[in-house]
């Protein structure tokens, strides 16, 4: 018995370490520029599941030695074959969604789930296939007809896998690993204050390109102008120079230019006539780009944002963010938002706050959300969850840090609405901290130096009623961003009345958190906690502060809409959600809706 376990062990770890090989080897294409808009077979829909806590699926090892993992979907090919596990009698789930809110066994759930989903498909001449997935919380391996594809980590950005040769006509079948366990070189790490929602949280497609194709892009407004457009586009597997052609047929412009060896085109032209997209006045244009017989096309906004002084400007002119924070939970249902619908619920009530400004918490959220921004007229401060403590000393996590800034800026740079890129969220200020941000704040101005460097600090001092915005990550960034609690987490709500801020850098400042918990319907006095009264209350004070902050550009209070957090169980007032919503989860507004809202109002007419 002996020998045999010993044996078992040495094909376990053989096993487990060709997983890893295979996982190591994996390498995830380059993300495909607006993949939404290019031909798709949609996978989106009932996807059947295995639960698998202890990740057996990976390989089975009771009294054989033939790995029969569950990515290959096998079958027994003879009653006595031992198959301990099949799809198609398993249960489903929907995708796009987490598996938190569909299954309440897996509401606290965190571990694997195996995805299998069955498709027919009919591979095309000289079309390249790739599996795009907009998010996989947290880590994701993709296996097709039993094949290894690509794998991928963090939680809300997107991936493409060449499956084109995985492919055969016919039925096929794709089985997706999700695992959302936290981990401490993670990004996040261990701790967040929202919920942990597993799952494949966002659309699943196939995405067909010809053999080569426009596989990146960059169209956009040259600063401190009105009608000249810069940008590049980025040929794949170019072998030698390829023409590139631009049209805006609205304005019935067509450019061609050729790239160099490495399939690179700059572009620069000039736009006569052209309208400039504001939060006043959304205007997209539809634009094609089309070189190596490859076509896209999609609407873009033309416009401009920079810093001069303490100002922030858009289009040249001086612009004050009257914003709002969001996290990605569903309106009505709770879960993680994914839709066309949820975000525009969400955006619709930012809206009716009379906002021009969004800041979309903690992580890139999906591109329904991003591409509504740019149709309604919402600027967008966009970040990565490099949130609270993460192992700022481990370079896998700079790396993976790196990876989901790269993927969040690839997936959006066209998008008018985005304008800031924020790098971090309430980090601990130690030189470790200041040299991962450092790095990633030089990544973001190489990948696209047409938007702002931001984040949000916390580490801010406080002395005799006075805040020095004094983070030494602010000489890193274009924009400060501020949080503070003045009221909830310290002091009194009035104390906001009497504090004054310094800005040592003389730059501007958007305070990006401040508010209070509320349970929606609980009324009482203005100094009674989780009251509608008080959150009420240190709104008011919070705006006689606002008033007074010289350098204050912008502000995105703490938070548009109550959300699911594990560290928020105050049964009967929280029960897992964070109460500092201006509205409840199922849409009720509460009274700090309508201060916000009337200060909004009167600061757009102050224009
Ligand atoms: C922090 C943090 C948020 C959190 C909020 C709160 O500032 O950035 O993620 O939810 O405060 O405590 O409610």
């Amino acid at each position: 018995m002996h020998l045999l376990l010993c044996c078992m062990k040495r094909v376990l770890t053989a096993l487990s370490l060709l997983i890893t090989v295979t996982t190591a080897l994996a390498q995830n294409a380059p993300l495909i520029t607006d993949s939404v808009g290019r031909q798709t077979l949609n996978l989106n829909g009932e996807w059947k599941i295995i639960i698998d806590p202890y990740d057996s699926g990976l390989f089975t090892s009771r009294n054989q030695i033939q790995r029969n993992g569950y990515f290959r979907n096998a079958k027994p090919q003879s009653p006595s074959e031992l198959i301990e596990y099949d799809f198609d009698k398993s249960e489903s789930l929907w995708v796009p969604g987490d598996w938190n809110s569909q299954d309440p066994r897996l509401f606290f759930y965190e571990g694997t789930v195996w995805y299998k989903r069955s498709f027919d498909y009919q591979p095309k001449p000289n079309m390249r296939v790739f599996l795009h997935t907009g998010a996989a919380n947290y880590m994701a391996r993709v296996w097709v007809n039993g094949e290894f594809a690509c794998d991928h980590e963090g939680g809300f950005t997107p991936f493409d896998c060449e499956v084109g040769k995985l492919l055969h006509p016919g039925s096929n079948f794709a089985v997706i690993q999700v695992n959302n366990q936290r981990k401490r070189s993670g990004v996040p790490a261990l701790s967040t204050d929202w919920w942990n929602y597993g799952g494949l949280t966002r659309d699943v497609a196939l995405v067909e390109v010809p053999t080569k194709f426009v596989q990146d892009y960059s169209i956009q407004l040259k600063r401190g102008t009105t009608d000249q457009i810069v940008g590049w586009a980025q040929v794949s597997d170019a072998e030698g120079r390829q023409h590139i052609t631009v049209r805006i047929p609205e304005l019935k412009l067509e450019r061609s230019f050729d790239t160099d060896e490495s399939g690179r085109a700059d572009i620069a032209f000039s736009a006569i006539g052209l309208q400039l997209w504001s939060p006043e006045s959304p205007k997209l244009y539809e634009v094609e780009i089309e070189g190596a017989g490859d076509q896209v096309r999609e609407q873009i906004g033309f416009r401009t944002v920079e810093v001069r002084g303490q100002d922030i400007l858009l289009n040249g002119k001086p612009v004050f963010l009257r914003g709002v924070t969001i996290h990605e939970e569903a309106p009505f249902r709770s879960g993680r938002a994914y839709s066309e619908k949820d975000g525009a619920t969400l955006l619709s009530w930012a809206k009716e706050l009379n906002c021009n400004f969004v800041r979309l918490a903690h992580y890139p959220h999906n591109e329904h959300m991003t591409r509504l921004a740019d149709q309604m007229g919402m600027l967008v401060w966009s970040e990565i969850p490099v949130y609270w403590v993460v192992d700022f000393t481990d370079p896998t996590t700079l790396a993976t840090a790196k990876q989901q800034l790269s993927e969040m800026i690839t997936r959006d740079r066209n998008r008018a609405s985005i304008v800031l890129w924020s790098v971090a969220n309430e980090t601990p200020s130690t030189p470790e901290r200041l040299a991962f941000l450092r790095d990633l704040i030089a990544i973001a101005r190489r990948l696209d130096p047409s938007r702002l460097t931001t984040a949000a600090m916390n580490t801010v001092h406080m002395e005799r009623g006075t805040i020095a915005v004094d983070d030494p990550l602010g000489a890193d960034l274009d924009v400060l961003g501020v949080n503070e609690y003045i009221g909830w987490y310290s002091g009194k709500p009035e104390d906001a009345d009497t504090t004054k801020w310094t800005n040592p850098y003389r730059k501007p400042m958007i305070l990006s958190e401040f508010g209070a918990d509320a349970k929606y319907g609980l009324h009482g006095a203005i100094d009674q906690r989780f009251t509608e009264e008080y959150q009420e209350n240190l709104y008011r004070h919070q705006i006689t502060m606002l008033r007074e902050i010289p350098f204050l550009r912008g502000m995105s209070p703490w938070i548009l809409m109550d959300f699911r957090s594990p560290r928020r169980p105050l049964a009967g007032i929280q029960d897992f959600y964070n109460r500092k919503g201006l509205v409840s989860e199922i849409g009720e507004k509460k009274k700090a809706f309508f201060v916000l809202q009337e200060f909004y109002r009167a600061k757009a007419a102050q224009r």
